[in-house]
């Protein structure tokens, strides 16, 4: 796998609860998306495995609305279910299914990741990793600039 597409390691899932990241879609678009754990990883497209710990990435966004499910405090979940944090819809961290609330019978968009030698890396061919965080924790050039001239 190549390193630049390295976002984060399995432990790190786990002990965090989730992870945060930004990539840039196919149409040169930012898009956050999150890792969250996933216990049973077998049947999903695009879930890999670290031993019989699994992780499963999705946009961070609702399928109702356009609410992020991290919103700077990491992904609310509660067994093995991602909730969203404005209807409280729950979304099935492995499949991304929901059946239940505002979401009830919609599937989070997916994105395929890895796992190597405990490292997750992005493997979905429409999507670049960018950084950790959010779209606004990027640390690229600024408009603080202090270059002079
Ligand atoms: S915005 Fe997520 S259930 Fe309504």
């Amino acid at each position: 796998m190549a390193e630049d597409a390295r976002i984060t390691t399995v432990e790190d899932v786990y002990e965090e609860g989730s992870v945060l990241f930004t990539a840039t879609n196919s149409f040169d678009m930012d898009e956050e998306i999150i890792v969250v754990p996933c216990e049973d990883p077998g049947e999903t497209e695009g879930a890999a495995a670290n031993g019989d710990r699994g992780v499963a990435a999705w946009i961070n966004r609702c399928t109702h609305e356009a609410q992020r499910f991290d919103t700077g405090r990491g992904v609310p979940m509660r067994d093995g279910e991602i909730i969203c944090p404005k209807h409280g819809s729950f979304f099935d961290a492995c499949s991304g299914d929901c059946d239940n609330g505002e979401a009830a019978g919609t599937t989070l968009p997916g994105i395929d990741v890895a796992v190597e030698d405990g490292a997750v890396f992005l493997a979905d061919e429409d999507y670049t990793f960018e950084h950790e965080g959010g779209i606004e924790d990027d640390d690229g050039p600024s408009s603080t600039s202090h270059v002079g001239f």
